[in-house]
């Protein structure tokens, strides 16, 4: 791939875009070149986004398919958006009004949504690997809004954009990920995403919300104590608690929880002066983040809303490639 100047963002836009895969399923594997292409291009992006008129002819033409099929409200909003600001044609489909819920398996409705020659499909699904699934079996381009509890590229995506907006290069930043890792997606892609940039990455949470040989399989740590990372972090993400997901609960009392595990003012107050809080939502007010904090100085989690539109835009422009004119 050709390098990208990061001086003339322009040419982030204009420049070969061979380096991006065809598919966005995880964010292990994503180079840095590619990451720091992306970058650049959600930078202009988010420049439409603050216009009076929010839209581009880049992928005019060009035709989007959302299928969800669990629930979502920023994700699923945020990739509508980005389709639309971008000029493409967007549907959006979810499953308890489609004939998935009349028995129709994924695969058949996946080809009969690819026999409409979509260019892009973007699917969120509860079973881990579905996306890998349609990718192997569609001929347009796939892109994972998240796959059970495996992975959510575009949100760690968006969220180090996000962090390397607010504190710069992410090379030997510490990133204390807190609270339900077992089941966050979000963790999940983060950790490979935060690796290849560079980052440390700690993982914060009761042991029975690490699953067993979990900092063996990917490159983050485990600490049973916010307390003790609290003053060094550059960073810090916190998770809902995807009850959801559980067969039984993880810990006795959301109190219990919060006094441990919780982002309070005074856990805020020992952060270093430059550190960041993070959140991908939603949040659960007085569980994992206090709402003084949620709406505090420290946090960036509307920041990480408006970049996750520019940032989709950003995907769409490199994986559909424009419309050539
Ligand atoms: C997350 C998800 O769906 O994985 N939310 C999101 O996409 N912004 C996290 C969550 O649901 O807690």
């Amino acid at each position: 791939m050709k390098p990208v100047s990061l001086i003339d963002p322009k040419a982030a836009l204009r420049s070969d875009r061979s380096g991006w895969p065809r598919h966005l399923l995880s964010c292990d594997g994503l180079s840095i070149e590619a990451v720091e292409q992306l970058f650049v291009a959600a930078r202009e992006m988010r420049l439409v986004g603050r216009r009076r008129v929010k839209k581009l002819p880049t992928l005019r033409g060009r035709t989007i398919i959302n299928v969800f099929f669990e629930n979502s409200t920023r994700t699923r909003v945020s990739f509508e958006l980005a389709g639309k600001r971008m000029g493409a044609d967007v549907i959006n489909f979810s499953a308890s009004g489609s004939s998935a819920s009349k028995g129709e398996t994924l695969g058949d409705t996946a080809r009969t949504l690819d026999a409409m020659n979509p260019d892009l499909i973007v699917v969120r699904h509860g079973a881990g690997g579905a996306p890998w699934f349609l990718a192997e079996r569609l001929s347009c381009s796939v892109v994972n809004a998240g796959d059970g509890i495996n992975e959510h590229p575009t949100q760690a995506l968006l969220d180090a954009f996000t962090l390397s907006e607010h504190i710069g290069d992410l090379n030997g930043k510490r990133v204390v990920i807190v609270g339900d890792i077992a089941h966050s997606r979000v963790a999940r892609s983060n950790i490979h995403l935060l690796n290849t940039l560079g980052a440390e990455v700690i993982c914060v949470a009761p042991r029975t919300m690490i699953p067993a040989g979990f900092t063996d399989a990917l490159p983050a740590t485990w600490h049973p104590c916010l307390d003790d990372l609290i003053e060094t972090a550059d960073a810090v993400m916190m998770l809902r608690i995807q009850r959801e997901r559980m067969k039984q609960s993880l810990f006795p009392q959301d109190r219990e929880y919060s006094i441990r595990f919780g982002m309070n003012p005074e856990r805020a107050a020992r952060l270093p002066e430059h550190a960041i809080i993070m959140h991908p939502g939603p949040i659960n007010r007085g569980v994992e983040i206090d709402p003084a904090v949620a709406d505090g100085r420290r946090a960036v989690i509307l920041d990480q809303v408006e970049n996750g539109v520019a940032l989709r835009m950003a995907i769409g422009f490199l994986l559909l490639g424009g419309s050539g004119e």
